[in-house]
Order: C-alpha cells, then structure tokens, then sequence
C-alpha cells in the first residue's frame, strides 16, 4: 500500500502518516505533485518486454504526454541482484533538484521519495500502480533500498533536462531510509 509520511524538516522522527490513496493525492496536490493510480488496458505479466509494458498503460500515456508534452518515455528496472545497485541507489540518495520533471509510473514493485519544500519533508512510498510527478526545481531525493526491486515507466520532456544538480544539503542523511520506513510503517 502506498503512503505519505509528513515531517517538520527538522524533526524526522516526527512524521504524520496517510495511508488512503486520496489523503495522499489531496496533500500532494497542495505542493503541485501529481499522484495517480493508473489500471493497465491489458494483462501483461512480470517478464514482457519494454513495449508490452508501455502497450499496457497507453491511454494513461497518451494522456499525461498530451497534459505535459513529454517527448520520450522508456521503461527501466533494478533488481538486488544487479552489480552496480549501491552505486546506483546513492547516485538519488541526497537531496539535489533537476531541470524536467521526474515522473514515475511503478509497474512493479516500491521506492521512496522524500520531497523538501519549504519547512515540510513529503515521504511517498510509491508501490505498484502508482504514478508521481516531482515538479522542475523541487528539492527532493530518492531511496529505492538496500535490496531494490522495481520497474518504472520513466516520461521525459527533455534529455537534457535530466541532470541531477546536489544541493549539498545533508538532510537526507537524518530521515529514515526506505527500509528502515518499511519497517516502522
Ligand atoms: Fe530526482
């Protein structure tokens, strides 16, 4: 189940947590996020390929690129078992900001992320079914865990776009990591 977990920036053992999916839409909507549930067009199982994946979801596609003007859109996955997954998964650990949008629709499995915006840190665990759309220039980072298992529908406006730039910020160091949320939640 998906959730939101809501903290003063500077007391991260403080969260408020929502667990209904239009709790969390409403709050996040209140900083710009766009969180969906999209239901696919047609059963496709864990192994398809990149393009039975996005045949799945079309019409939900069609529609964010005509809302958004996205010029590309892939697929990608992680599974514990790949080689470069801890450098992977420090490369979003700290808080840093891009130029796009970072818009993530998860086909399968979880990941966290953690949203900076004024004195407030929105957690938002995404798991299967979930689309989040992080607004240019939010302060935010992302923990996919120690054992990362997922594969996301990625949509660009720009290649370029896509370059994070590291705030320098040590926040995300002092909040759970995506684990450690699992476990408390
Ligand atoms: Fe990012």
């Amino acid at each position: 189940m998906s959730a939101l977990t809501l903290y003063p920036a500077n007391q991260p053992q403080n969260g408020n947590t929502f667990r209904d999916f239009a709790g969390i839409a409403e709050q996040l909507q209140g900083i710009g996020v766009q969180f969906e549930r999209w239901q696919a067009d047609c059963q496709f199982s864990a192994a398809d390929d990149a393009e039975t994946v996005l045949k799945a979801y079309e019409s939900s596609i069609d529609k964010l690129k005509q809302q958004y003007g996205f010029q590309s859109v892939d697929v990608t996955s992680l599974n514990a078992d790949h080689p470069n997954k801890d450098a992977l998964r420090q490369k979003f650990l700290s808080e840093h900001t891009h130029s796009d949008f970072e818009v993530r629709f998860f086909v399968e499995g979880k990941g966290l992320f953690y949203l900076h915006v004024g004195d407030q840190v929105y957690a938002v665990l995404c798991e299967q079914g979930d689309l989040i759309s992080v607004p240019a220039n939010t302060t935010h980072w992302f923990d996919m865990g120690e054992t990362p298992a997922f594969k996301c529908i990625r949509l660009f406006t720009t290649e370029d776009g896509w370059v994070a730039e590291f705030t320098g910020n040590p926040i995300a160091e002092s909040f759970p990591t995506l684990d450690q949320y699992l476990t408390a939640l």
